[in-house]
This record gives C-alpha cells, structure tokens and sequence, in this order.
C-alpha cells in the first residue's frame, strides 16, 4: 500500500505505530521500502554514516538532491521525506521555499523535514502553503551542534521541557504533519505525543511516541563502534560484509575464485586452433 501524509496521520489516530528508517541510494531504498517500512528519511546524517564528515555541516542542496533521487528511484510504498541540509532553510522564508521545492521537484520527495521549533514556523508555514508536506524535528537537532557544544538530551529540566512543549504545539499549528522528537526523555516524550495531533516519530524519545526512526547503518552496525544509548543492533551486517570481504580476498589468492560456474566457455577444438 502507498503511505502518504494522509495514511501516516491516520495510523497516529488507529494507534498504528509508524516505521521510518533513513536510506540514501537505490538499493538499499528498495530492501527496505520491499520490507514494507512506511516511510523512509533522506536524512541529512547521509553526510556522517556515506560521506564520511564529522558532523551533518557540509552537507549540501545537490548532496541531498542526488540521494533523494536514487531513493526515490527505488521506491514504491514507502513516503520519502528529504532533509533540508544546513543552511538551505535557516537563511530566509524564501530559501526555505526555493530549496524545498528543489527536493520534490529534482529529488522526487514526497515532504521535507526541518530542525526547529517555534523559530522555524515561518519557514513551515510558507513551505506547506507550497503544497510540500512538512516534517518538522525538535530536541536534539544536529544542525545546531555549535550552539549546544554537543549532541545532548533536550528537556530533562522544567525550562527546556516546557520549551519542547512548546515547539511541539507550535510546529503543529504552523502546519507540519509530523514532528520527529530526538533524544527527549520517553516521559516528555509520552506528554507531548498526547498534547498534539500530529504523529510523533521519536528517536531516542522511547516507546510512547506515534512512531520511530533509526539510521539504517546504526541498527545494523555498519557505522562506527560508538553506538548510542538509543540504538539498538539488530543483525551485524558489518561483520558479515567483513567475513565476506575478507573471503574473497582469501579465495582470490588463492585462485578458488572464480570457479567453474563463473567463466564463460568457448569450443576447445576453436581454442585449440589459436594455440597453433
Ligand atoms: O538525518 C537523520 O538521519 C535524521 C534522523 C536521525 C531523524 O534526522
Ligand atoms: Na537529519
């Protein structure tokens, strides 16, 4: 079944948990999207877990373009959601307009995502009166690694929950369908999914939440030996793509591979002929 902004609302209302996991190429777009998740996220991290940055910083427009493309490319079923990169949205209402059309025309997303609460309403309400259905994420936001001096868990004070809360009703009223919640306390978390009616799709935000949203790479160790508290493994792929890498090495050398079922044959008595 095709997922669309109003499927995903309605499972919020159904109590049917949604599934988003982040792809950024065609084929893995395709296991996944086969796997029957309901939406997949473009996600800015592509420029951690693919391109190998330190942060999500440097990523740009035509980086998210060209991954949302080939996703899109791969897909049938699921919502693809787009990140809008650094910079791409903070600048102006009409950059945000401008290069969020850019994902949904060039990239083929069905609805971006942005990071930020009741600052970045304005930006969410002139994209959505685009007609270019909005996620917005709150929380931990990645973007603004520079001003927090680190990724670290939003709202476990009064202060900050309230102002949580408060981005939650107003990216909601602002017009966004969806609200991603990274690593809020599953309590806080729980408040905000009942305060509002849109779904939440949480990441580090616990079981409570409308749905949830993991980096492909981190649910199957694929990234990196630092695994946060919120990520849970479940197969070792990694593992597995060294057992493999290493055995072909070994078979190569060896000259087990390639066997009889990988060459192609031609007639011996031709063969024989070219030998003379
Ligand atoms: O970029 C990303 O993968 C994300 C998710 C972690 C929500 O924004
Ligand atoms: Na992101």
């Amino acid at each position: 079944m095709r997922n669309t902004v109003s499927t995903i609302l309605e499972q919020k209302n159904r109590k049917d948990k949604i599934t988003m996991l982040t792809a950024y190429d065609y084929s893995t777009a395709r296991l996944i999207d086969e796997a029957g998740v309901n939406s997949i996220l473009v996600g800015d991290s592509l420029g951690m877990v693919m391109l190998g940055y330190e942060d999500t910083l440097s990523v740009t427009m035509e980086d998210m373009i060209h991954h949302t493309a080939a996703v899109a490319r791969g897909c049938k079923n699921a919502l693809i959601v787009a990140d809008m990169p650094f910079m791409s949205y903070q600048t102006s209402v009409y950059d945000a307009v401008c290069n969020a059309g850019r994902l949904m025309k060039e990239g083929r997303a069905h609805a971006v995502k942005l990071e930020g609460g009741v600052r970045m309403c304005p930006q969410i309400k002139a994209i959505v009166e685009s007609s270019i259905p909005v996620v917005a994420h709150i929380g931990l936001t990645p973007q603004s690694l520079n001003v927090f001096g680190g990724y670290k868990v939003k709202g476990r004070d009064e202060e900050t929950a309230r102002e949580l809360i408060r981005d939650a009703k107003a990216v909601e009223e602002a017009g966004a369908f969806a609200v991603v919640l990274e690593c809020v306390p599953d309590k806080l978390a729980d408040l905000i999914t009942e305060a509002i009616h849109i779904p939440t799709i949480g990441i580090g935000a616990g079981a409570g939440c409308d749905g949830q949203v993991l980096v492909y790479q981190d649910m199957l160790s694929l990234y990196s030996t630092f695994k946060p508290k919120f990520v849970k493994c479940f197969a070792n792929v990694g593992e597995i793509m060294t057992i493999a890498f290493k055995q072909y090495i070994e078979e190569t050398k060896a000259g087990v591979f390639p066997g009889e079922a990988h060459v192609f044959n031609i007639p011996d008595e031709i063969i024989g002929k070219l030998y003379k």
